[in-house]
């Protein structure tokens, strides 16, 4: 495809069962004519769209590159979601991690170079690892911008040692934007590459024990404990921040990337709320103070905040981003795209959509 649109494009989506690719699925299929492989094991998700004629979803292994590659040679753009993007595996599996989100989607960069497909990948905001200033602690001021702020095109990527495994994924995902950096340098490949800074929304994640195993990331381990009635816990204090991206924002970014493709092909760009940075222990508290608003009945539970090591929570070799704010100013002069949803309306949203989903697990719980 080249660099003007095609009206109506054919998308392949990989991972479009998920969390992220629900969403981006049900605004494609309701806001535009595009015809959309949709590539997937789970689809639980995404029911509610699987009637609809312009979707063909194929329950396929998105590693399979080789059944993959027949959907992706039928189509003008492949958007790949692929990724092991929890850090409770960084640590614990990286070998997995270094596999899924290195080895497997460069056979599919690869494809998508021969067969000159535009290539919207999902990489992360995880990539720039720790600020300059986190990184030399007090020795730059914390608070001024050019120590905390990351651009795409300017920003030195900071990760820790080799034993800190926490950084796997990071590095993985960075090797792998530098080779689509070189692909698109060297073979002309057209590529955009997005780091989502921590989107949250409904369909997000899963909780423990009822629909997935494991730690999920801190949104839904916070809601686990919530509905569930257990302590909400503040690795290393909490004191390290995100911002929180709410998905309506995020896929209205995907959707004005793929309207322009002149100026987003050949980009890098952070999608993130930089107006909505928040410490996790606030986090918490401000979920607290949220959840006892939309269930009134709850008012005068006391809800435990505790301390952990990351040692204790996620075990040997996890370290942490101490801020992750993006630049913004080079997505919004590309594609006019802001984000508009502040952080509470993000978590008020976010954390309904849990208690509407998971009602009946924790009535069945409190009542067993
Ligand atoms: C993760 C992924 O590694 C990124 O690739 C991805 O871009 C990002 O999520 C995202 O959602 O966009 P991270 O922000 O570290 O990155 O993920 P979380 O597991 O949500 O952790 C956020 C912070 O909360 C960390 O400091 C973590 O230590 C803390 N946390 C987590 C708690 O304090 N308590 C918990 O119960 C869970």
């Amino acid at each position: 495809m080249s660099a003007t649109k095609p009206s109506n494009p054919t998308i392949c989506i990989l991972g479009c069962g998920g969390f992220i690719g629900s969403h981006l699925l049900e605004r494609i299929l309701s806001a535009t004519e595009c015809t959309v492989y949709g590539i997937d094991i789970q689809s639980s998700k995404i029911g509610h769209l699987l009637s609809n004629d312009r979707l063909t979803f194929v329950n396929l292994n998105v590693y399979d590159t080789e059944s993959v590659a027949k959907y992706v040679h039928a189509s003008d753009i492949v958007i790949s979601l692929v990724a092991l993007c929890n850090p409770a595996l960084y640590n614990t599996i990286p070998l997995e991690v270094i596999d899924i989100n290195f080895n497997r989607p460069y056979e599919l960069l690869r494809m998508c170079a021969e067969e000159e497909k535009w290539l919207v990948h999902f990489s992360t905001s995880e990539v720039y690892g720790k600020t300059l200033a986190g990184f030399a602690q007090c020795n730059l001021a914390k608070d001024h911008p050019d120590n905390y702020v990351l651009n795409e095109d300017s920003t030195p990527l900071i990760l820790g040692p080799v034993h800190a495994q926490r950084w796997s994924y990071a590095c993985a995902k960075q090797l792998l934007e530098r080779v689509i950096y070189a692909y698109g340098f060297e073979k002309g490949l057209k590529y955009t590459v997005v780091r989502p800074f921590n989107f949250i929304g409904p369909r997000m994640d899963y909780i423990p024990g009822i629909d997935g195993e494991g730690v999920p990331r801190v949104l839904a381990c916070f809601m686990e404990a919530l509905l569930f009635h257990k302590p909400l816990w503040l690795v290393d204090g909490g004191l390290n921040k995100r911002v929180f991206t709410y998905i309506d924002d995020a896929v209205d970014a995907l959707m004005a990337i793929l309207e322009n493709p002149k100026t987003s092909q050949g980009e890098i760009f952070n999608i993130g709320n930089p107006a909505n940075e928040i410490s996790i222990a606030r986090l918490a508290r401000r979920m607290v103070g949220i959840y006892k608003v939309l269930r009134p009945g709850l008012a005068s539970c006391d809800f435990t905040i505790k301390a952990v090591s990351s040692h204790e929570f996620y075990g040997k070799g996890y370290e942490d981003s101490d801020r992750r704010v993006p630049d913004i100013s080079k997505i919004q002069e590309c594609t006019g795209w802001r984000p508009h949803t502040d952080i509470d309306t993000a978590l008020r949203k976010t954390i309904q959509s849990y208690i509407e989903h998971y009602a009946r697990d924790a009535e069945c719980r409190e009542a067993g």
